[in-house]
């Protein structure tokens, strides 16, 4: 047998056993998705959403991308972020890291990684040039990867909130509240660390006074 023949082996195992155990299962799902959370991670095969935090289908909306970034021009991200906060009326926005992220590991080096991924690691390099400081302050590198991967999902929340999207839906129904976790690869275990509730203050200059 193929390995990808083996997917669609097991997900007739899965569909049969959740029909088994609730003949409704599929039928309700169908009709109507009413997550109360966005969650935009990073693409990585050992960080999926719904395994880590023991949640089913139709609870979590994702996206996922390399280092779980957030870049005000990336249509893609927009378009979850719109449809999840307008259409979807989600209470939550999480995003969620992980300790031993390749892409923030790649954008730390000096490597041309080509013109794609270039463009895409810049952006980390700018996280790490905006907290360089206190990075360098870190003697070993293991300590100062960390830190740069929760400075990344800081700065990743900031980001979500400069967006119109997310100032319309504070102002018009105060939420949704924005996290920033980070998933521990070796333990298992996610660490809250930076939160945005709806409504907070933020830097004037990217404001919108006429939304
Ligand atoms: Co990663």
């Amino acid at each position: 047998m193929r390995t990808y023949e083996k997917l669609l082996l097991e997900n007739k195992a899965w569909a049969h056993e959740m029909v088994d155990e609730d003949p409704q299962y599929f039928n309700r799902l169908a009709h109507l998705q009413t997550p109360e959370f966005l969650w935009i991670g990073c693409s990585d095969s050992r960080v999926p959403a719904n395994e880590i935090t023991n949640t089913q289908p139709g609870e979590i909306f994702v996206h996922r991308n390399i280092a779980n970034l957030v870049i005000h021009t990336d249509v893609n991200l927009l378009s979850v972020l719109e449809y999840a906060v307008v259409h979807l009326k989600v209470k939550h926005v999480i995003v969620c890291g992980h300790y031993g992220c390749g892409g923030i590991k790649a954008a730390m080096t000096n490597h041309d990684y080509k013109q794609v991924l270039n463009m895409w690691l810049r952006n980390i390099k700018d996280v790490y040039n905006l907290h360089k400081t206190e990075l360098e302050s870190h003697t070993d590198e293991e300590s100062k990867f960390d830190r740069l991967v929760e400075l990344n999902v800081q700065e990743q929340v900031l980001h979500l909130a400069k967006t119109s999207i997310i100032q319309k839906a504070w102002q018009k129904e105060q939420r949704p509240d924005l996290h920033g976790w980070v998933y521990g690869l070796k333990d298992g275990i996610i660490k809250p660390v930076f939160e945005l509730n709806a409504g907070t203050p933020l830097d004037p200059l990217y404001v919108y006074d006429d939304l």
